[in-house]
């Protein structure tokens, strides 16, 4: 079935995954499939031995301070969930930036309702934060800064260097939600100043998906969302605090875990400069050709496409059904919609139909490119008339 069909909904998840990847999931269940750190029995040392240097990796792969500073959870949502809900109680205030997914509003909608003040700030023509704006909320006495790295609708990426240090003049925490950067930009969580880092396995990563990471850059007191079994410190009746376990209970996704680490090893094999330089190459060929393409618009930063994410609108044709012509009649996979972030198309002007998204990944060619630009000029010309 996939034989002719070209993916570009990377955003989304990556796929293809590297080989190793899938091997390295095959090869944790059939080898390894014990539970972790429940038993001395050797699998289930072999399965925790794959935990433990998943964790490792992952740290140094973040500049986290240890291992135990890397917490694994079911995806990016269970990760800003647990962040929100672990440090935000009534009365505090939290500051948010234009370009949100729903993983982040809707828990801070959610902590509305228990007493949270919320506030977004507006964004620029640049597609930036308004950080004037964003300093006077800050300075406002926010407890907590939950910001996007780069927009999932736009890919454009979010001053954040500069953005932490003003969090951190007023006080407060700086929480990175890396859904779309993670395994494409650098990110080092102390090099950047922020306090909490959460990503995705599934998408830039390269890993399954049901594997996300909640990352610290220090030791912070977040209460968790669920307790029950560690594998450590079973006589006690209360949920071990110490890190990583105070945040981590129940069974967890090994074989998600032992592919999200092969994902992690293939990044540093190959380079995230190098991942980079592909997914910017294909990502403005693509804008060079929708710009010639009457009735397309593209929805960009000044400085062109980032993060391999191409968003556009094609004049007389809606998203959906744009991106419907695309799967059916041409067999390209595009996310066509809101991409769970409306208060990110209010801010462009698309809601409520939302715009067409590709979204580029390692794996993809420049003839995946002309092959959706040409598909795309035959669909702008039929909705001329
Ligand atoms: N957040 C993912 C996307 O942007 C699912 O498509």
């Amino acid at each position: 079935m996939n034989e002719d069909f070209i993916y570009l909904d990377n955003a989304a998840t990556t796929w293809p995954k590297p080989e190793v990847v899938y091997e390295a999931v095959a090869r944790c269940l059939r080898e390894s499939g014990a539970n972790p750190g429940r038993a001395s029995h050797r699998m289930s040392v072999a399965a925790e031995w794959i935990i433990g240097e998943t964790r490792a990796l992952v740290a140094g792969f973040f500049g986290a301070p240890s291992p135990s500073h890397v917490i694994f959870t079911l995806n990016c949502t269970d990760a800003l969930n647990m962040a929100l809900k672990g440090l935000l109680r009534p009365g505090d205030k939290v500051v948010t930036g234009p370009y949100e997914h729903n993983s982040v509003m809707r828990p801070l909608r959610h902590l509305q309702t228990r007493g949270v003040s919320l506030r977004a700030v507006d964004g620029t023509q640049n597609l930036t934060v308004n950080l004037e704006q964003f300093r006077e909320e800050c300075r406002g006495g926010a407890k907590l800064v939950v910001v996007s790295h780069a927009s999932n609708v736009t890919g454009r990426t979010q001053p954040i260097r500069e953005m932490a240090e003003i969090v951190h003049e007023s006080g407060g925490l700086f929480l990175l939600d890396a859904a779309q950067t993670a395994g494409k930009m650098e990110i080092d969580v102390r090099d950047l100043g922020v306090d909490l880092v959460v990503a995705p396995g599934h998408k830039g990563l390269l890993g399954p998906m049901g594997v996300g990471l909640l990352i610290m850059s220090r030791e912070l007191d977040i209460e968790p969302l669920r307790e029950g079994g560690t594998g450590v410190g079973s006589e006690e009746e209360f949920h071990p605090r110490d890190l990583p376990w105070a945040l981590e209970a129940g069974t967890p996704n090994l074989p998600g875990i032992a592919g999200l680490g092969a994902g992690v090893k293939f990044l540093r094999s190959v380079g995230l400069k190098a991942v980079r330089a592909k997914e910017a190459e294909l990502s403005a060929l693509l804008v060079q050709g929708l710009e010639r393409i009457p009735g397309v618009q593209v929805f960009q930063g000044p400085g062109g496409p980032e993060n391999g994410i191409v968003s556009f609108t094609i004049r007389g044709c809606e998203a959906s059904v744009a991106g419907t012509i695309l799967d059916q009649t041409f067999a390209i996979g595009v996310r066509p919609g809101l991409h769970c972030s409306p208060d990110a198309h209010k801010a462009l002007g698309t809601f409520p139909q939302g715009t067409i998204r590709a979204s580029f990944g390692y794996f993809n060619q420049p003839d995946h490119v002309e092959r959706l630009v040409s598909a795309i000029g035959q669909i702008a010309e039929e909705s001329r008339y």
